[in-house]
């Protein structure tokens, strides 16, 4: 391990992209976590000498310094066990979190859990000041860290500074609940662009800007008094679409495949559920309509099975406790009232597995259901859909989750409307090859053109972009 430098890159995140692991002599070592977002983004990184700064996951790292890892710098910032109940659970997932998808889960405002947002977000700006090179480019993500674009150009005016939501923007009746909302749109202007999920969020937030702030705004421009212009525009993320591909192929993923389908007893058809375990995922009105489909004699337990991947998230948060009571108790009883010896309706599995158990689960499922209530883009749709490389399968797709947008050729239904959902689960059993084929590969097309990396080039590049002067005005002031 060296120390890192300065850097010319810099990726501010709430989470560091490494799991801390504790290998077999003790030691504690680091894993890269497979996220899209650092595939994408390490190529460049390395190109520019990138650092990642980020949280890395507990409370007892506080003398945690800066760290080289498999040639990416990373930058652990430390949270208290008091931030990560105040500043995580309580302000980002408490009350962000249900407010910008749609209030699914009522909010919580509370006073102090602001204040710690203010102060970790301060914290995070404070060690990109630090870090970033002069003139560099920072690039801060999603809803944890919305004040750190302004706080960092504050504190460092030479930077250029791009901010993404990855989770949806609301709409400005519901975003104007919060008592902190001209603060937070502030915040997100201290950077140059501001890049949305959906052209709609990102209408939402120039609105907004134009009402509360008092800005002057033009299509995705904002005009600051001081003499700023800021871009708000749609980059719908997606995922390493070659690497889904590439591991699809593996024959080790295809042998598994073929050995889940066989422990789940060879039944004719497969539905397939992976998620956060997270209210705004639609998980357990998705189970309803199914069991109620065994139940009204539509399918068979013979014909068809529900596998339900639940991976555990945010734990110590009430309302995600109460969802996973909810869901055990409504498999528990489907599978008492409707399944037989061996042959369970629903199998749930309430874990996170690694990306090749992934691909073996979409290579093995005939049905992928992927129902949010709302969802900033939702990567298991894309995921599944570059793991069907002959073109089979079948997507069930909410309207509401982003992903709806660019994959048109899923059956989308409403997943409020759970006589819908089952009518869409049942003409995705009963259609015929030509059609899901016709489908499918529409939809590999899109994903396989849309893929991480140029999503991360597009905002880079837009970035890069949005204030030519910017190099020249840095250096006249440098040299006066
Ligand atoms: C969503 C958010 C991410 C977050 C992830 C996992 O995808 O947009 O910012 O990292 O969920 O949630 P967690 O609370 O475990 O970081």
């Amino acid at each position: 391990m060296t120390t890192p430098g300065r850097a010319d890159l810099v990726i501010v995140a709430n989470r560091l992209p490494v799991d801390r692991v504790v290998l077999p002599d003790g030691s504690v070592g680091w894993r890269r976590s497979p996220g899209g977002l650092v595939s994408a983004l390490e190529p460049v990184m390395r190109a520019n000498d990138g650092a990642w700064i980020g949280w890395p996951g507990a409370t007892d790292d506080a003398d945690l310094q800066p760290f080289v890892d498999d040639g990416l710098q990373l930058v652990p910032v430390h949270l208290s066990a008091d931030e990560v109940t105040e500043f995580y659970e309580g302000f980002s997932n408490g009350t962000l979190w249900p407010l910008y998808h749609d209030l699914v889960a009522k909010p919580e405002f509370h006073r102090e859990w602001w204040d710690s947002y203010v102060r970790v977000n301060q914290r995070f700006a404070q060690r990109a000041a630090e870090i970033a090179a002069d003139n560099a480019t920072v690039w801060v993500q999603d809803y944890q860290l919305q004040l750190v674009p302004q706080m960092l150009r504050e504190l460092r005016p030479d930077l250029r500074i791009g901010f993404y939501l990855h989770i949806p923007f609301p709409p400005t009746e519901l975003f104007s609940q919060l008592p902190w909302r001209r603060q937070i749109l502030e915040g997100m202007l201290g950077a140059d662009l501001i890049g949305f999920q959906l052209p709609g969020g990102a209408g939402n937030f120039v609105r907004l800007v134009r009402q509360r702030v008092g800005h002057k705004t033009h299509r995705d421009l904002i005009y600051l008094p001081d003499g700023r212009t800021v871009k708000a525009a749609a980059f719908p993320i997606s995922i390493d679409s070659a690497g889904f591909i590439e591991l699809a192929h593996d024959e080790g993923v295809q042998a598994r495949a073929d050995e889940i389908r066989k422990e789940l007893g060879s039944p004719r058809k497969i539905f397939l559920g992976i998620d956060r375990l997270d209210y705004t995922k639609g998980i357990y009105a998705r189970l309803r309509a199914f069991a109620e489909l065994i139940a009204d004699g539509a399918l068979d337990v013979e014909d068809a099975v529900f596998v339900q991947v639940a991976t555990p998230s945010r734990e110590r948060v009430e309302q995600y406790r109460i969802l996973r009571d909810e869901i055990d108790r409504l498999v528990g009883r489907t599978n008492g009232d409707l399944g037989r010896i061996g042959r369970p309706a629903i199998s749930y599995l309430h874990s996170s597995y690694p990306r090749e158990e992934m691909a073996a689960l979409y290579r093995a499922a005939d049905i992928m259901v992927v129902t949010p209530y709302r969802d900033g883009m939702n990567l298991v749709a894309k995921e599944y859909v570059a793991c069907r490389y002959e073109d089979t399968g079948a997507l069930v797709l909410s309207e509401f989750a982003g992903a709806a947008r660019e994959l048109r050729q899923a059956y989308l239904v409403n997943p409020y409307d759970i006589n819908g959902m089952k009518a869409a689960l049942m003409e995705a059993f009963n259609a015929e090859p030509k059609e899901t084929t016709r489908r499918m590969r529409a939809m590999r097309k899109t994903v396989v053109e849309n893929d991480v990396a140029k999503w991360a080039d597009g905002f880079l590049h837009d970035l890069s972009d949005i204030r030519p002067d910017h190099d020249k005005t840095m250096r006249a002031i440098a040299s006066s």
